[in-house]
C-alpha cells in the first residue's frame, strides 16, 4: 500500500485553541475532533455570549508554576488581535464588567468566525473522528485515527494538542493531551478544577439563592465580585476566581459588601433610630436572610441603642473577615477549567512546540497555563493555538 501523503499538521481537538492554530497553520492543515460539532465549550461559554476575551489581559491574569510562559504568546496575539478579528467578520460585541468582552449575538457566531477562517485558510475539519494510536519515526508522527467509523493513518510532521483539559466531560473533555504527553516524555503538573464552586456541606442550604457584593480572599489574593449561596456551599464570580487559588485544608475570607463601612453605617442608625432591633438595621444593608443568619452566628440580639461600638465587635468581625473552610469543589462536571496540566518547562513560549520531540505542540488548556474567570481563558486559547500555528 503506498504511504499515505503527509499532512502539513494535524491538530487534535476542534475547540477554541484547535480552530485558532488552524486557521493558521496553512493549507491542507486538519484538525479532528471526536465530537459531532465543533466549539463545544465556545456555543456554552459565557452564558451562551462567549466572553471572548478581556481588555485588560496580560502575563499577571493567567496561573501557572512559571508565570512567564504566557507572556510571549499573550504579547504576539493580543486582545485587540482578536477584537480586529470579530470587527474584520463584522461580529459585535460589548463591554460587560470589568474588561469582559461578550458577543452581541450567541456564541455561535464565534464558532462559525473561526471556521470561516479555517476555511479561508484552506485547512480542513474531520468531526468524529477519534485517535488510536501514535507512532514516531524519522521526524514524522503516523498517526492511526477512527473517522466516521473507518480506520484511517495518516502522517504529519507537525502535531498539535489541542484537546483541551478535563472540565465537563459530557461535552467532550478526555484525558487525550495528557496522555499523548505522557507517551512523549513530558512532565506534567498537578491537575484540580479550577473556577469552581466550593462546597460546604449543607452550612448555607438556608441562604441557597441569597446573592451580595463580596471581597474573597485566599493565600494573598483577593477578587471583589458577587457572592452565591447555593444548596451545596457558595458560587458566584468571587468564589470562582478565588477558588483557582484554594487548596484543601485552606480556608477563605470574606468580606462582606466591600464598599461598606460597616461600622459607621450602624453608628449612625444608631444615632437616627436606636431603639430598632440590631437585625431589622443590617437587614437595610444586606439581604434580609443573610442579615438575619450573620446576626445569630454573633450571638448578638436585642435594641441597637444597647449595643455599644466594643459590643458589636463579634458582628463586625464576621462581616468583614469570615472564615470559611470548604469541604471540596463541585469537580470537574461543575468546573470552567482544569489547573495545572503540560509542564511549560518542556515548551518553546515562542511556538508552543516540544522541546524535546521535534515537531510536537501544545495549546490551550492542557498547558499548565490556567487564567482568571473573565475572558482569559479564551484568549490564551487564541494566543497559545496563534503562536503554534504560525511557528508549523
Ligand atoms: P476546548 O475544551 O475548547 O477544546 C478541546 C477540544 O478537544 C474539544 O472540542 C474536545 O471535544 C476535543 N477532544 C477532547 N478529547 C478528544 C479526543 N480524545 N479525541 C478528539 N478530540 C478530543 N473561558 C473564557 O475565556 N470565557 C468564557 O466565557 C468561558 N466560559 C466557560 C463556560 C463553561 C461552562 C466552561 C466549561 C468553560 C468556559 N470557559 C470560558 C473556559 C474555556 O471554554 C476554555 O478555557 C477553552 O475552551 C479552552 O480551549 P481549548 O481549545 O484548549 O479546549
Amino acid at each position: 500500500m503506498p504511504a499515505p501523503t503527509p499532512l502539513p499538521a494535524l491538530i487534535l481537538g476542534a475547540g477554541a485553541a484547535g480552530l485558532m492554530c488552524a486557521a493558521h497553520a496553512g493549507p491542507g492543515a486538519v484538525v479532528i475532533d471526536h465530537m459531532d460539532r465543533p466549539g463545544e465549550k465556545i456555543r456554552i461559554s459565557g452564558g451562551g455570549r462567549c466572553n471572548f476575551t478581556n481588555m485588560y489581559a496580560g502575563p499577571q491574569n493567567f496561573l501557572s508554576a512559571n508565570p512567564h510562559f504566557a507572556k510571549s504568546a499573550l504579547s504576539r496575539y493580543t486582545q485587540w488581535d482578536f477584537v480586529y478579528l470579530m470587527g474584520r467578520h463584522g461580529v459585535t460585541w460589548h463591554e460587560k464588567t470589568l474588561g469582559q468582552l461578550f458577543c452581541d449575538e450567541k456564541s455561535e457566531r464565534v464558532i462559525r468566525l473561526l471556521l470561516d477562517e479555517v476555511a479561508a485558510a484552506q485547512a480542513e475539519v474531520w468531526l468524529k473522528t477519534e485517535v488510536r494510536e501514535i507512532r514516531h519515526a524519522d521526524g514524522r508522527f503516523v498517526v492511526d485515527l477512527i473517522r466516521d467509523g473507518q480506520p484511517l493513518t495518516v502522517t504529519t510532521r507537525a502535531l498539535v494538542v489541542a484537546s483541551g483539559g478535563k472540565s465537563i466531560p459530557k461535552i467532550g473533555a478526555t484525558g487525550l493531551g495528557y496522555r499523548i504527553a505522557e507517551q512523549f516524555g513530558h512532565a506534567l503538573t498537578d491537575t484540580r478544577p479550577g473556577l469552581v464552586p466550593l462546597t460546604f456541606g449543607d452550612s448555607f442550604s438556608d441562604l441557597a439563592g441569597v446573592a451580595c457584593p463580596a471581597r474573597l480572599s485566599c493565600n494573598g489574593t483577593s477578587f471583589d465580585e458577587a457572592l452565591l449561596f447555593t444548596h451545596r456551599g457558595l458560587s458566584g464570580p468571587a468564589i470562582l476566581q478565588i477558588s483557582n487559588f484554594w487548596h484543601e485544608g485552606e480556608d477563605v475570607s470574606v468580606r462582606l459588601c466591600p464598599d461598606l463601612d460597616f461600622l459607621s453605617s450602624l453608628k449612625e442608625e444608631r444615632q437616627r433610630a436606636g431603639r430598632r432591633d440590631l437585625e431589622t438595621v443590617l437587614a437595610g444593608l444586606l439581604p434580609k436572610r443573610l442579615a438575619a443568619q450573620v446576626v445569630r452566628d454573633s450571638g448578638l440580639k436585642g435594641r441597637l441603642a444597647d449595643l455599644s461600638d466594643a459590643a458589636l465587635a463579634p458582628l463586625l468581625d464576621r462581616l468583614t473577615d469570615w472564615h470559611l473552610r470548604p469541604t471540596g469543589t463541585e469537580g470537574y462536571r461543575k468546573a470552567e477549567v482544569t489547573l495545572g496540566g503540560v509542564d511549560t518547562a518542556g515548551l518553546s513560549s515562542r511556538s508552543m512546540e516540544s522541546r524535546s520531540v521535534p515537531g510536537l505542540h501544545f495549546i490551550g488548556e492542557v498547558v499548565d497555563v490556567t487564567g482568571w474567570l473573565g475572558g482569559y481563558n479564551f484568549q490564551w486559547a487564541w494566543s497559545s493555538g496563534w503562536a503554534a500555528g504560525t511557528a508549523i
